[in-house]
Parts: C-alpha cells; structure tokens; sequence
C-alpha cells in the first residue's frame, strides 16, 4: 500500500518528529509543509520526505495551488500553530488576529484548499491544546492563543457534520504539555512530561488506525496538567 501523509508545521517540535516517525515507514511518502524550507531540507533527507514552503498566515488557496500537489492525501496532520503569551489587557489587535490566522482561519483554508487533493477514507487530524479544551485547567496569558485553539475544536465538530455522508474523517486530538520550541519560549524552565518523539508515536498511530473508529471528536491527549 502507498501511503502519503501530509503534515502541516513540519519544520520544527512535534511535526518535524512526525515527519521524523512517517519517514521511518515503508511505502509512505511524507508531505512537509511549513515556512522554514531550508529547515526542513536540512533535516529531512530521507528520499521519500518532500518539503514544500506553506505560509498559513496568507494567501493559503494561492499557495497551495501552486505546489501543484498530485497524489491523493491519505493522512492530513493540521499541526502548524503559533502561541503568544501575554497577559490579557496586552494582547493587541495583531496578537489576536495573527493568533487567530494561524490557529484556525489558516487551517480551515489549508483544508478548504487541500480538499480536492483527499483520498477516499482521508483521516485529518487536528492539533489543538488542552487549554482549548472545555473545563481543562486554564493558564493566564493564553488567551487568544487557548481560545482560538478551541475554535479548532469546534471546527472538527462542523467539518465532521458537514461531511458526514462522506468516506472522510476529522479528528481532533488536545496536547498536554510536550517540550519542544513553542513550550520552552512560552514557559522557560518549565520541563513537560513528554518528548515530540513520544507524542509523534502516538498522534502517527492515532492518525493511522482510528479514522475508522472516531469522527468529529475531540480527546485529550495529557497525563499530566496542563
Ligand atoms: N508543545 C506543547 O506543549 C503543545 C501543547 C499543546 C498543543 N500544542 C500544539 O502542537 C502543535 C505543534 O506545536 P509545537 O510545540 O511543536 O510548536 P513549534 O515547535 O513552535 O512548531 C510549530 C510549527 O508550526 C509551524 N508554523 C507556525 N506558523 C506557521 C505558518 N504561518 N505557516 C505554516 N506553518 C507554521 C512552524 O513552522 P515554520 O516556522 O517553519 O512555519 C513549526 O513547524 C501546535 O499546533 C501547538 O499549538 C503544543
């Protein structure tokens, strides 16, 4: 079988372990999509990883287009996202709005554009956050960041409605605390529980075998909290 995954934010953290993970696979051609190109070429040198520059925050349906991707996606990782962290009264216009692009409005666009390209049976899997997730423990000064992450979530519930009577499948999976990147520069020192590798094993597993099993939901994914 041949299997082609696309991952979203590859260049780094957990996507780049999740291209990291697939790459490993036999059969399976990686899509890597993020801005930081020459990162990802620089890392990804196995002969089935093809990385492609994707900015999310515009112009999503243009750029998209133009990488002129061929072969059906089976498994779409929405994993690209973008954490202020700032007390409320600080957030400024441009903290929400790219928070927001980026978080979800990009997303749904990537999805819109990637549409056509989907496989029958297609699995996309959403990367949201404990803090978007209702009732979890919340943390001051995540608030466009956690809010728009729990715009992602209530975009699984409407892509999964909306699609309902097609083979496709959205899921939507709410990390806890992982050490990459993103954690360290948003809360320094602070040491999480679990490494993009281990949390890469389980979001590939999730991706490939639970398609058939879940659509439109939304788990948490935390032994600890956050
Ligand atoms: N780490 C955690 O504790 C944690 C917890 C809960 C949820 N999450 C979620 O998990 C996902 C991965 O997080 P991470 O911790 O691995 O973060 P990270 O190390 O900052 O990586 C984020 C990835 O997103 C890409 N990205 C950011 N802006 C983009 C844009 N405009 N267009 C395209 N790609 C963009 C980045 O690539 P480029 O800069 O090359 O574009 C990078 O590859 C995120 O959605 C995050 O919200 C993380």
């Amino acid at each position: 079988m041949n299997r082609v995954v696309a991952i979203l934010g590859a260049s780094q953290g957990i996507g780049a372990a999740l291209v990291d993970h697939f790459a490993q696979m036999e059969d399976t051609t990686v899509l890597a999509l993020s801005r930081n190109l020459d990162k990802m070429k620089g890392r990804f040198l196995q002969k089935n990883v093809f990385c492609h520059h994707l900015d999310i925050s515009k112009d999503v349906h243009k750029q998209i287009a133009a990488l002129g991707l061929a072969a059906p996606i089976d498994i779409l990782i929405n994993n690209a996202g973008l954490l202020v962290n700032k007390p409320f009264e600080q957030l400024s216009h441009q903290d929400f709005t790219e928070s927001y692009q980026v978080n979800i409005i990009g997303i749904m666009e990537a999805t819109q554009a990637l549409l056509p390209q989907l496989a029958p049976k297609a699995h996309i899997v959403n990367i949201s956050s404990m803090g978007g997730f209702q009732g979890s423990l919340k943390f001051a000064g995540l608030a466009a960041y956690s809010t728009s992450k729990a715009a992602l979530c209530a975009f699984t519930e409407l892509f999964a409605e909306e699609y309902k009577d097609s083979s496709l499948r959205m899921n939507c999976l709410c990390l806890g605390a992982v050490q990459t990147e993103m954690l360290s520069a948003a809360f320094p020192g602070y040491l999480a529980p679990t490494s993009p590798a281990q949390m890469a094993q389980f979001i590939a597993d999730f991706a490939l075998n639970s398609g058939a099993f879940f659509n439109g939901k939304i788990i948490p994914v935390s032994s600890s909290n956050p």
